[in-house]
């Protein structure tokens, strides 16, 4: 559920709570005056700010925009031209001045961005840890794109959980082997779809870094701080993230070439390059230049009967021309007890698309994934639900993958209760 701040004159805010109940969100604070707004919303920590076109309104609008950049800020009815410019410099969503749908609107823009998020702010991070069985093993370095022809199959949910799962694992290896072990996360999602980089204006210090900033990059001349410094660095799940193009210019400047050189620079630098794209082939060709330097193409399927025929027939017609059918593996995703079985999906689809592809993992259906614990905590699910039946199906897959083990375990507990029981146990131990 997502949670709004509202402010406006009592009559909106009444209309707007009236509406996200209807729309399943909450109004977790509101604010009758702008003075008000900046300390009450630092309170809430909302997902949105909902707030009226009056120029009062707008001006606090595009201030926080500014200094909340991962909070998203609606404005409601008409705006004059220069408002409507400043507004758009800021990310400011502009919805109608009907509190229904205002309110609608706002639902359907947070809903799109989540959870799919990783926050770089000051959130304190507490990744799991790997299990302690794990020792510096030697694997192969590995390109891995993550494909499917079907909006919401769960591409961006496999990538970042498997970017996450790898580069803790990596974390270890660093520390076993002493030498680097790097995960790079690349989003070349053209339409943005991923909003990772919706939650930073414009402008703003940490806007994630783009595609473009690989632009003046050179093959001989690429050194490893050039690399960091154009990457956004996740701690938590000790992962480098590329954002995808975020503005027009950018999306036709990030061509087959600057899509050849990033995928090419990160396989120089890191050991695993995890690749999320977005659905279409067509014009779109940094997805075919990461298709052809892949080492693993993972084909994310829903487990519903529709969607294996529509990705058989793709395969059928055009993805088995483009894919290596020994680099091709396929991971079902939301699978739940019906009345066929993975091994009835496999074959059925074996037979529709005339070619057999491997399994490499099943997910299940996780309805936590939707939580907001997940969501508004800006990090991958595996890292926050390291028990979870979904994250041991995520190291499954790591598992096929590379061949190595990858298991991980939530971090004890080190609040004061727990040093104290910590403590008193061991006394009991020595008496
Ligand atoms: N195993 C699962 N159980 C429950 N929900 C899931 C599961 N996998 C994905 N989802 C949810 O389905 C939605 C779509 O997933 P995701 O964004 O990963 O798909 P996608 O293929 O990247 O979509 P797009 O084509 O828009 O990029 C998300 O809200 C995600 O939380
Ligand atoms: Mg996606």
């Amino acid at each position: 559920m997502s949670l709004l701040f509202v402010g406006g004159s009592p009559e909106f805010v009444r209309e707007c709570k009236a509406a996200a109940a209807r729309h399943g969100a909450k109004v977790g604070g509101e604010a009758a005056s702008p003075y008000d707004v900046y300390i009450l919303v630092d309170k809430v920590k909302p997902d949105g700010v909902l707030l009226p076109s009056h120029p009062e309104w707008t001006n606090v609008a595009i201030d926080l925009a500014r200094v909340r950049p991962n909070t998203l800020i609606f404005v409601s009815g008409p705006v004059n031209a220069s408002t409507w410019a400043r507004m758009s410099e800021a990310r400011i969503y502009s919805v109608p001045a009907d509190p229904e749908q205002a309110v609608k609107a706002c639902v359907t823009a947070l809903g799109r961005l989540n959870p799919q998020r990783f926050r770089l702010d000051d959130i304190e991070v507490k990744p799991p840890e790997v299990a302690s069985t794990q020792r510096a093993v030697p694997v192969t370095a590995r390109t891995l794109v993550v494909y499917s022809d079907k909006g919401g199959a769960g591409k961006t949910t496999v990538a970042e959980n498997l970017a996450a799962l790898m580069g803790m694992w990596a974390r270890e290896q660093e520390r076993a082997a002493g030498t680097p072990c790097r995960v790079a996360l690349l989003d070349f999602n053209l339409d943005g779809s991923t909003g990772l980089y919706t939650w930073f204006a414009l402008g703003d210090d940490r806007r994630p870094k783009t595609a473009i900033l690989w632009e003046d990059f050179t093959e001989d001349t690429l050194q490893w701080s050039a690399v960091a410094g154009a990457m956004n660095y996740h701690e938590g799940a000790n992962v480098y993230y590329l954002a995808p193009p975020q503005t027009a210019d950018e999306k036709v400047r990030f061509g087959r070439d600057l899509a050849s050189r990033i995928v090419e620079g990160c396989q120089k630098f890191f050991h695993f390059v995890i690749v999320d794209t977005g659905v279409a082939l067509k014009d779109r060709d940094p997805i075919l230049v990461a298709l052809a330097k892949a080492t693993d193409v993972l084909l994310v399927c829903r487990f519903e009967y529709k969607d294996m025929r529509l990705l058989a027939s793709a395969y059928r017609q055009e993805l088995g021309r483009i894919l290596d059918p020994a680099r091709t593996g396929m991971v079902l995703n939301r699978v739940r007890p019906t009345w066929f079985t993975v091994s009835d999906f496999v074959a059925a689809f074996s037979r529709e698309a005339g070619a057999a592809v491997p399994l490499k993992g099943e997910l299940p259906e996780e309805a936590a994934l939707g939580d907001k614990e997940s969501q508004v905590s800006g990090q991958p699910f595996v890292c926050v639900r390291p028990d979870s039946p979904f994250t041991r199906s995520m190291c499954l897959l790591a598992r096929n993958i590379l061949g190595v083990d990858i298991g991980i375990t939530a971090r004890p507990k080190t609040g004061l209760m727990e040093k104290v029981r910590a403590l008193f146990s061991k006394n009991r131990q020595k008496r």
